[in-house]
């Protein structure tokens, strides 16, 4: 019998695997068949409580509805009944609260209403708008209504939603992608990959963040898609002006979050998924990494160069070498005989040691790991039953299943010989997309099965939230191994609201300067995607940076929450044999020492000063790390997030803030003797020579070899201290100094504490404002003082900037001073004891 081929015209099949050629091998059976549902007729609504409506529809989807408050919105579209509400991502502080809310029933539609928001549903076919009720302006607006596709093979295999959009709306966020600022005309997928060597056109990269920042007629709002498929992103790229954005199943379950500001989105999604608490001081001071130093004497010889060489370091990082086999949580004790004697001796010089973990664990029987979770059966299964087993770097390994509590209870556990009795002071999780060896699409298959935190599924819906919950699973358990310390885990793969758990590297890129853009890139998308703790393998990960190319690198990582320089390649064999041949040539070619020394004297003295700059700058990056927490507003911004209105500040996409005062344009190309660099609204000092430039210009910059262009916002007190070579060395400083950028008016805030440990939790911090006020006659600094912390230093150094002649009086409390004014060019300087509550200077 002739086949007969019958084809299917779906409605929108934007993925090119999704085409739906339906066979009929007889004249009634096909390959497949699809049904496709949505809401249909609005039929009523009912309120239930004070926060949530029930659509009530007439097609097989659903649509519930919650306020949050009145700027946050959640929408439910569910095919049949939702299922359990249920959430790796949204904080456990988070929840519907005080939302001033409404609804009126209209003849085409029904309206609900907060203090800031009106949505619209149609009764039609339940499509919906928002408008932002501070501009009148429509911000969310449905192009065609909900869609849910299931097949009788695959289930429900994508839910979907389409906006209309248009060529002017700018698109930011959606986490680490690797490409321009704007994400509109482009599309892009949430799908954790282990992504050697990426590129900006990679649709996916290592973490999932399905959030997105939209900017439409100046007017801000976010949407976040609480969704761990596989989601994708459309934003116009078919300039159909339409944003499409779906899943590969699940609900659609996502978050309007208003603005209008930026910075307001930033906070609220921060406020919805979570902050994480105070990283240690010494994670924010310099990092130095290799894959691998082994053994004991070349880590010891590389902590002694650091402190011969006068470059002040915090952390040394052992990759995956100084295992026995591969086996995490082991030494090999070949090349660290005495790992504790070892630890112990490099952090009395200032050094804490972090090593990395994996989650894929040895198959091996006599190995304790792998012998007791068989034991304890943590391990992923298949569908079948079957252990899900694969390669990594051990050929065959078998992996825990973090998204059961019970096997995250498991784990923690396994850091105790590493953290507390060998004194190991942070972690490092790679390869937990899960990353897979050999085969080509990088992960699990689909049939593995994981717990969901009691809610059994397949690996399609799990394969997201993996390393998050890897992450989760180590900080819970460092944290209950010692409550008094504050964790510190630096993880590849992650979610939304991982950020709770782990700061981030942006993974294995490569030493070129398009590289140095994509970093400097990612990390403000990471940061203004909830992931404020986040930095790049400095100098490039493949391939060998040119000195010039690494002293650009390491002087704009000054300004990125994690400074960490690490390199391939000096890896023993045995990792080669199981890895990829890219890989394996990419090391053979990468044998080169990325330290701070190895480009030759005057590099090394550039590198010195980008990192020395880095400590004198630390009580400043601390505070505006601190502040991050206490506002959401995310530490590196794009200048855009400082002004929205000017379309000047989208085009000099490379410039970024870090917290409220400094604005850092970094130097991305090679040779280059001059820059452009835009100076957004207000006043802007010259960090450099205290030159005073009115914002809302471009400048064009003299660019040296050791250093990048920084500005200060006038009006701003920046705090900083002496160089010291690691932060342990910062408690026996005494002098504070005070950087003030003159203005008629501006505030900064200082915050401190003892840099470790929870002791800020009961009032054992300092957080001093620091206030100047300038009329013609007299300038004033006032300073005020809370919290109860000791802060050990004893004088504040105060360096003013910005005064066109020298002073006539100076007093401190009231009190003249005549001695010890120092008059530099343009700055004075004068030394006052630290709980000043004013100065003022005629
Ligand atoms: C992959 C990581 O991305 C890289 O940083 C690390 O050096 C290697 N795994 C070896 O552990």
């Amino acid at each position: 019998m002739a086949k007969l081929k019958k084809k299917v015209t779906l409605p929108y099949a934007p993925d090119a695997n999704l085409t739906h050629e339906a066979e009929a091998l007889g004249t009634n059976r096909f390959d497949d068949v699809y049904y496709e549902h949505s809401t249909g007729k609005v039929s009523g609504i009912t309120q239930e409580g004070k926060y949530k409506f029930v659509v009530h529809t007439e097609g097989k989807a659903e649509l519930n509805l919650e306020i949050w408050n009145d700027s946050v919105v959640r929408l439910r579209f569910s095919v049949g009944e939702p299922g359990r509400d249920f959430s790796y991502a949204v904080s456990d502080k988070a929840g519907p609260q005080d939302a001033k809310v409404g609804m009126e029933e209209h003849k085409t539609h029904y309206l609900i209403s907060t203090a800031a928001l009106t949505l619209e549903i149609a009764k039609a076919d339940g499509q919906v708008t928002i408008v932002d009720q501070s501009s009148g302006k429509t911000v969310h607006e449905f192009a065609a209504p909900f869609y849910g596709r299931s097949t009788l093979n695959r289930g429900l295999e994508q839910v979907r939603i389409q906006l209309k959009t248009d060529k002017s709306e700018a698109i930011y966020g959606l986490g680490d992608k690797a490409w321009d600022t704007n994400l509109q005309g482009t599309d892009w997928a949430n799908w954790n990959e282990d992504s050697f060597a990426f590129g900006p056109q990679h649709k996916t990269v290592y973490r999932s963040i399905p959030f997105y920042y939209g900017l439409r007629d100046g007017i801000a709002y976010g949407l976040f898609l609480d969704n761990t498929y596989k989601t994708h992103f459309d934003f116009n790229s078919h300039k159909n002006g339409l944003t499409t954005i779906w899943a590969d199943g699940g609900e659609f379950d996502y978050y309007f979050i208003n603005g209008p500001q930026l910075n307001d989105v930033a906070a609220r999604y921060h406020h919805l998924t979570g902050t994480p608490e105070l990283p240690p001081l010494w994670a924010m001071g310099y990092h130095q990494c290799r894959w691998s130093y082994y053994p004991e004497s070349r880590v010891r010889e590389l902590a002694q160069s650091f402190r011969d060489k006068k470059i002040p370091c915090d952390a040394l990082y052992l990759d995956i070498d100084y295992m026995d086999g591969y086996r995490c949580f082991t030494w090999n004790k070949e090349y660290f005989p005495d790992p504790k004697g070892m630890i112990s001796d490099l952090k009395d010089d200032g050094f804490h040691t972090v090593v990395m973990i994996d989650p894929g664990i040895k198959v091996d029987k006599d190995y304790h790991v792998y012998a007791d979770g068989m034991e304890k059966d943590v391990f992923c299964r298949r569908t079948s039953g079957e252990l899900m087993v694969g390669p990594v770097w051990p050929p065959e390994c078998v992996w825990p299943d973090y998204t059961d509590p019970y096997v995250r209870d498991w784990w923690g556990p396994l850091y105790k010989e590493l953290y507390v009795d060998q004194g190991v002071s942070g972690f490092w999780n790679d390869m937990n997309e899960p990353a897979v060896f050999k085969v080509n699409h990088l992960t699990f298959p689909d049939d593995v099965g994981h717990d969901f935190d009691g809610d059994p599924t397949n690996h399609k819906k799990a394969h997201n939230i993996y390393g998050m919950q890897m992450t989760r699973a180590s900080y819970d358990g460092l944290k209950a191994l010692k409550p008094a310390k504050r964790p510190f885990l630096l993880g590849r793969a992650s979610f939304s609201g991982g950020q709770r758990y782990a700061a981030l590297w942006t993974g294995d890129n490569i030493a070129s300067w398009e590289h140095l853009q994509i970093a400097n890139r990612q990390c403000i998308r990471m940061a203004i995607s909830g992931f404020s703790m986040v930095g790049t393998d400095i100098g490039g990960f493949v391939d060998n940076p040119t000195p010039e190319m690494f002293t650009r690198w390491l002087q704009l990582a000054v300004f990125h929450p994690v400074m960490r320089v690490h390199s391939m390649g000096n890896n023993s064999d045995g990792a080669a044999e199981v890895e990829a041949d890219a890989v394996k040539k990419a090391e053979e070619a990468n044998r080169q020492d990325q330290e701070p020394w190895v480009h030759g004297k005057v590099h090394t003295k550039h590198n010195r000063k980008a990192i020395e700059m880095r400590y004198r700058l630390l009580p400043y990056l601390y505070s505006s790390f601190q502040q991050h927490l206490t506002t959401g507003v995310p530490v590196l911004r794009n200048l855009f997030f400082y002004d929205q209105t000017d379309a000047n500040c989208l085009k000099f996409g490379d410039q970024f803030l870090y917290g409220e005062d400094l604005m850092v344009a970094p130097v991305l190309k090679k040779g280059i003797t001059r820059m452009q660099v835009y100076l957004p609204k207000g006043e802007w000092y010259d960090f450099w020579t205290g030159d005073l430039h009115q914002g809302k210009q471009k400048i064009t910059a003299k660019i040296k070899k050791d250093r990048i262009p920084v500005f200060v916002r006038a009006g701003a007190t920046l705090p900083m201290v002496d160089v010291v070579q690691s932060t342990a060395e910062m408690r026996t400083l005494r002098n504070l100094e005070l950087n003030v950028y003159l203005a008629k008016e501006g505030s900064s805030t200082f915050y401190w504490d003892a840099g470790e440990g929870y002791g800020y939790q009961a009032e054992q911090y300092t957080e001093r404002t620091y206030t100047i006020k300038r009329s013609a006659k007299k300038i004033s600094l006032t300073q005020t003082i809370k919290g109860e912390y000791n802060p050990g230093f004893r004088t504040a150094q105060i360096r003013l900037a910005g005064l066109t002649q020298p002073p006539t009086s100076f007093s401190v409390d009231g009190k003249l001073k005549t001695a010890g004014i120092f008059y530099g060019k343009r700055a004075v300087m004068v030394t006052v004891p630290i709980d000043f509550t004013e100065i003022t200077i005629g």
